[in-house]
């Protein structure tokens, strides 16, 4: 089961396939390497636990990383594991919030846990979380700086332009919120389209930057926005066949949320955002937007209250292909649903994920699964709050609390990645989804 510490967050869903699914997981997961012969398999850091650990979370817990802690080690893991059992059965981590029981499933980059590997970590540390033979330990995965581009493999080279914050940003100790706006000049000759983009804060501000937007402000007028950096947030790269346009003359418009490091140190920023350029003679045959949906900023959330719950709608003009679905709230926040309504009122769920404001996660859908939402369609988000003790993010749980920019305040929309499809365009899509799912049932 899962412990007893599950605060009220943690879901009934979970605590049954723990309980009923667990045993039986357990059970598989704990089932001999290739012809070793194990009676009682007993699970073992070396054999059963080091590789999950590897693969799911030591790109932050390392030496040097974001994590409080490394993860590398048995000793360090033996002495955080009741915590750790903690944090994955009620999947605190890895950061990755989709709910898998609704909605469509199917996306990149996904680090979660599955219920097996949970069900390994959890029965490894009830067990008494045993070394096991030293020998039998998985390689550490080797990982680039801090500083550098996580894309740069990915892309197979560093960014096609870069460009930073005009001055450095120093962040005093013990200080408030800052939300700065600076403005750098592209120095772009030609217009561009965007394939690929990773904001950077600065070694030393990686600790301080909560938050950086940029927007483009096109030489004659007009522009947009362009990405959004917060904790946990890493690059972007656009889905293939799409692109969005950066124009010859730009200029950038950063919006960052600083506030003071919880090592009591100050800190210098210099973030800085990489951008990777599709080939020059190269056009993209969709053009990516990613916009705020279904913004509800008549917030109204009472003092002490738990559970409330707001709702924002955004009507389509056309039809668009949604490739990205990513929760925005602030502190209070706890989940967010995002559904479509049909014009002949059919309703239907596209995914639900639990929030924590230190995170912001773009659950990118892969291509096969990409919701196609038709014109005249409306798309509805649900947000869900608990702005009493329960939720340690809340501040004076005796205040009201409502729509505003500080972290403070709250707010309610999603951020979509998207791309318009015709009428035609639209229908082969639907037409070539019926065929697959056809082809896949028989
Ligand atoms: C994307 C980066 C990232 C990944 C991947 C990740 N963690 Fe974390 N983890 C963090 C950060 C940052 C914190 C501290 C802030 C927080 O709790 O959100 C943290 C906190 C924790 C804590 C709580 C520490 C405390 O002081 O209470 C535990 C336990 C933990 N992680 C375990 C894991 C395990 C186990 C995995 C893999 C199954 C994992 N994490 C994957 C970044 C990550």
């Amino acid at each position: 089961m899962v412990n007893s510490t599950s605060s009220t967050h943690s879901k009934p869903w979970y605590s049954y396939s723990l309980g009923v699914l667990g045993a039986f997981l357990v059970i598989l997961s704990a089932a001999p390497a290739l012809g070793q012969q194990t009676s009682g398999a007993t699970l073992t850091f070396a054999d059963h636990v080091a590789p999950i650990i590897y693969d799911k979370c030591v790109e932050c817990h390392r030496p040097d990383s974001i994590a409080p802690m490394s993860l590398i080690d048995y000793a360090t893991v033996r002495a955080w594991a009741p915590i750790i059992k903690d944090r994955v059965a009620n999947r605190k981590m890895p950061p990755y919030f989709i709910d898998k029981t609704v909605g469509v499933q199917g996306f990149e980059d996904d680090r979660s846990l599955t219920d097996a590997e949970i069900a390994t970590i959890v029965s490894w540390v009830d067990t008494g979380a045993a070394q096991g033979s030293m020998v039998n330990l998985p390689s550490v995965p080797f990982f680039e700086d801090n500083v550098a581009w996580t894309l740069e493999d990915e892309m197979g080279r560093p960014p096609d332009l870069i460009i930073p914050i005009p001055d450095p940003f120093n962040v005093p100790a013990g200080g408030p919120n800052w939300w700065m706006t600076f403005y750098s000049d592209t120095g772009l000759t030609e217009d561009r389209w965007i394939k690929a983009f990773e904001t950077k804060p600065s070694a030393d501000g990686f600790p301080v930057v909560h938050h950086a937007v940029t927007s483009m402000e096109f030489p004659e007028g007009g522009g947009g926005f362009l990405s959004e950096y917060a904790l946990g947030k890493t690059a972007d790269i656009n889905p293939p066949g799409t692109g969005q346009l950066i124009k010859a003359g730009t200029r950038l418009n950063w919006n960052i949320h600083y506030a003071s490091s919880p090592d009591g140190l100050d800190h210098t920023d210099r973030t800085r955002l990489g951008l990777w350029f599709l080939p020059i003679d190269e056009e993209p045959e969709n053009i990516l937007v990613r916009s705020h949906m279904a913004d509800n900023e008549d917030l109204d959330l009472p003092g002490g209250e738990e559970t409330i719950r707001t709702d924002g709608y955004e009507f389509m003009t056309r039809n668009i292909r949604i490739t990205t679905f990513q929760p925005h709230l602030h502190n209070l926040g706890t989940r967010q649903c995002l559904e479509v309504i049909y014009q002949d009122n059919r309703r239907q769920t596209l995914s639900c994920a639990d929030w924590d404001f230190g995170w912001h996660i773009a659950y990118n859908y892969v291509e096969e699964v990409q919701p196609l939402i038709p014109k005249g369609s409306m798309l509805h988000v649900t947000s869900w709050y608990n702005n009493s003790n329960s939720n340690p993010w809340a501040g004076d749980s005796r205040n009201w609390v409502g729509f505003g920019q500080r972290s403070t305040d709250d707010m309610s929309f999603s951020w979509i990645s998207w791309y318009e499809l015709s009428d035609e365009e639209y229908t082969a899509a639907v037409e070539e989804r019926r065929a697959r799912s056809i082809a896949g049932s028989d």
